[in-house]
């Protein structure tokens, strides 16, 4: 049977490397993965147990059901001063406040682009961190930390167009849907 993952975006400009990560994922899936973006995190306002109080926004309700019902999450997200975004931070926390926490045991993977050398490998063990808490099952391997991204992605097509990167993200995809399927039959 087919498998469905969910791209959740770290940030919010339109163009956006990581957007551009994001965007090169359909064309890499499997063959029996469909993947599909979430809504933006722009719309989520920020965590407060007193909106929380009167009921979950609409955006993260939204957000909660579509990765619920997912077999598998990828965050595409670059780094800001060594960590994930404060707006990603953001989602994860309201999503870990949902009555049924939507990423205990989901099969999850991180990808990070940034035109450093680094590839965002920095926000990436700040973000794992906080998937421990929600029990996420993250992928450990294989990593995408795509540095140098400005010579790696098409500003034209706003997708990758570096070989070498398009094969390691198409690895991970393979390795995800390994993990989702496992999960499935379980
Ligand atoms: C950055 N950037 C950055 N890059 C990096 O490799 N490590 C870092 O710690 C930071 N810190 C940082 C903080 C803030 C507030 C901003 C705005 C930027 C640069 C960042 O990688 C670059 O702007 C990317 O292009 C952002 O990702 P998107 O929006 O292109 O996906």
């Amino acid at each position: 049977s087919s498998l469905t993952f969910v791209t959740l975006l770290g940030s919010l400009r339109k163009a956006s490397l990581n957007a551009a990560v994001a965007a090169s994922l359909p064309a890499l899936a499997p063959a029996d993965v469909t993947i599909t973006a979430l809504g933006s995190i722009a719309d989520l306002p920020h965590y407060d147990a007193d909106i929380q109080a009167e009921g979950f926004p609409e955006a993260v309700v939204a957000m909660g059901k579509a990765i619920a019902a997912a077999d598998g999450v990828i965050i595409v997200t670059p780094e800001y001063n060594y960590s994930m975004p404060g707006a990603l931070k953001n989602a994860i926390d309201w999503l870990s406040r949902l009555p049924e926490n939507p990423f205990s045991a989901k099969p999850v993977a991180i990808q990070s682009a940034s035109p450093g050398m680094i590839g965002g490998a920095r926000a990436q063990y700040h973000l794992r961190q906080s998937l421990v808490f929600l029990n996420a099952d993250t992928l450990n391997k294989p990593e995408i930390m795509i540095g140098q991204a400005l010579a790696r992605i098409d500003g034209e097509t706003g997708k990758v167009k570096d070989e070498d990167t398009l094969r390691h993200l198409a690895a991970q995809l393979e390795a995800l849907a390994v993990r989702a399927r496992k999960n499935r039959k379980a």
